[in-house]
């Protein structure tokens, strides 16, 4: 993987966010009510306060928790009904975070009890060929889930192959209906994409509030920031997106109670960003040189994790913030396709 040494460390001076070039993250996850969402769970909650110690939020435990009472569902689901909810991922290509990603929603299928069914492609297929897979696992009973792993080849059309994917089964939430339906008042999509979900997850179980707060996205990817923005709204926040054209993006995310930003750029949201007191969900999962990791690399965030951490009330960390609740929104939504597609409670 090759890694990036701007803005490697938070001594950096970062360069101004306007005309930066947002790449996609290596992340690249009723009205907003607990039915989208997990039976409750308090972790320790968090005040909004202008205390310099941060609290760390996290992700890894919160998602095992609720991993664990996904299991024990499943495990009930199947002893009454004998249904195993089942997820296809259709892999096209062989990139190496891809791959990695893949593997990992595949083993916690299996560690929940999720039948998992996994399409291989080449680079080269076509898109017919991609098409071909979705509608066999569109019309597969034993299918609840299908989840197209992204990006796809250059030479594919995104929108197209992800349209092929019927909504019942739409896990990732991509569906134009189920974004369309994120963004209207009165209307419920049947799926939340996973890392957003995840990130208002991981808020709900430390008890933060939402209602009412300044909250900014930063980065407005279809997969994350303009989703995650929606969702805030949903839950009443004011909400602002900051992205690579706004022009005084430190000026606006200073205003906010909370902050996701899902921009892709290590280290880019400095202290000086953020408002003593805010709470941070850093969806940044950045590589960077590091000689002295045997990978040659280490991931970072999108936030200067030392400097914030000075400053905010609550932060999570990179790992083990927001990427394993992407994974535990992910099995979440495939248990609910089933209970839904066999309409059990
Ligand atoms: N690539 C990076 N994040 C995601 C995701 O949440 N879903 C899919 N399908 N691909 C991704």
């Amino acid at each position: 993987m090759a890694a990036s040494t701007v803005f490697a460390d938070c001594c950096w001076v970062a360069r101004p966010f306007r005309g930066l070039h947002l790449r996609r993250t290596l992340l690249l996850s009723s009205r907003f009510n607990n039915r989208m969402f997990l039976s409750s769970s308090v972790f320790a909650p968090v005040a909004m306060t202008t205390d310099t110690s941060s609290k760390l939020l996290d992700g890894k435990s919160v998602a095992k928790k609720i991993r664990d009472e996904i299991a024990i569902e499943i495990d009930k689901i199947k002893e009454t009904t004998g249904i195993v909810p089942g997820l296809a991922v259709i892999l096209v290509g062989s990139r190496k975070d891809s791959q990695t990603y893949v593997r990992n929603k595949k083993k916690a299928c299996e560690d929940v009890g999720i039948a998992s069914y996994e399409a291989n492609l080449p680079e080269d297929c076509s898109e017919e060929e991609v098409i071909e897979h979705i509608s066999q696992f569109n019309t597969n009973p034993s299918v609840h889930g299908i989840l197209v792993q992204l990006p796809l080849p250059r030479h594919m059309h995104e929108e197209k192959i992800l349209n092929a994917v019927i909504i019942e089964k739409d896990v990732d939430g991509f569906h134009p209906l189920n974004i369309g339906r994120l963004a209207m008042q009165g209307r419920d999509p049947l799926f939340v994409p996973c890392t957003p979900k995840g990130c208002i997850e991981l808020l709900r179980r430390y008890e933060i509030e939402i209602k009412g707060k300044r909250a900014v996205v930063i980065g407005r990817s279809n997969i994350v920031g303009m989703p995650a923005a929606l969702l805030l709204q949903r839950a009443n926040a004011t909400v602002t997106m900051v992205h690579s054209y706004t022009k005084n993006p430190e000026e606006i995310t200073k205003q906010a109670d909370i902050v996701i930003s899902a921009a892709g750029v290590a280290n880019l949201v400095r202290g000086s960003w953020l408002k003593p007191g805010a709470v941070v969900i850093d969806v940044g999962i950045n590589p960077v040189d590091d000689p002295e990791s045997a990978r040659g690399y280490r991931l970072v965030g999108d936030v200067c994790f030392d400097e914030a951490s000075e400053v905010v009330s609550a932060i999570t960390p990179v790992p083990g913030g927001v990427g394993p609740m992407t994974i535990a929104m992910l099995l979440s939504n495939t248990l609910s396709s089933a209970k839904r597609l066999h309409k059990l409670k």
